[in-house]
């Protein structure tokens, strides 16, 4: 099952959160810094031994503090108009945690709009891509969210998965 929700991804009781990182793994600004905080320092001590990750690749970690057992870390592409394989990048980047998160044995997983914030990719393109490879997977899993900073992100997301 596919679902939307509108809040902080942080707050939420599910089995792995997914982390738009950079590839520092080192912690950064918007949801990065928001799971950092509520994650506790445990989390950037963990991360340091993980020697940072590719753009399209994704690392898994605990979760420490938050509800969240795991944290599964990837790093979105930065958009600069679409030609230097955006989508694919993406894409990858969902698959890859999916597939780390079949390999811990998660059954419900939460992510954020990968890219969509700092990192400018247009939100309905990415959607699609999200959408996609969510809906590929929903049968292995109890539950994927969709989890939306703001309602206006969560009717692009509901209207992707019509
Ligand atoms: N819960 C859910 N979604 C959130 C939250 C939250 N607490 N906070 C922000 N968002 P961004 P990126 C949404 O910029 O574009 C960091 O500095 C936000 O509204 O967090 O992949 C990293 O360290 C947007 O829809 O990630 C990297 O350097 C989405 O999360 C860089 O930003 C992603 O926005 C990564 O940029």
């Amino acid at each position: 099952m596919v679902t939307v929700k509108v809040g902080d991804i942080t707050q939420l009781h599910v089995d792995a959160i997914v982390n738009a990182a950079n590839s520092s793994l080192l912690g950064g600004g918007g949801v990065d810094g928001a799971i950092h905080r509520a994650a506790g320092p445990g989390l950037l001590e963990e991360c340091r031994t993980l020697g940072g990750c590719k753009t399209g690749d994704a690392k898994l970690t605990a979760g420490y503090d938050l509800p969240a057992r795991f944290v599964i870390h990837t790093v979105g592409p930065v958009w600069t108009g679409g030609q230097s394989g955006e989508p694919a990048l993406l894409e990858s980047c969902y698959r890859r945690c999916f597939e780390l998160a079949l390999e811990r044995g998660v059954s419900t997983i939460a992510f954020p709009a990968i890219s969509t914030g700092v990192y400018g990719y247009p939100k309905d393109a990415a959607a699609g891509i999200a959408t996609s490879v969510m809906r590929e997977h929903e049968d292995r899993f109890a539950e994927i969210v969709a989890c939306c900073f703001s309602e206006q992100d969560a009717s692009v997301y509901r209207h992707a998965l019509e």
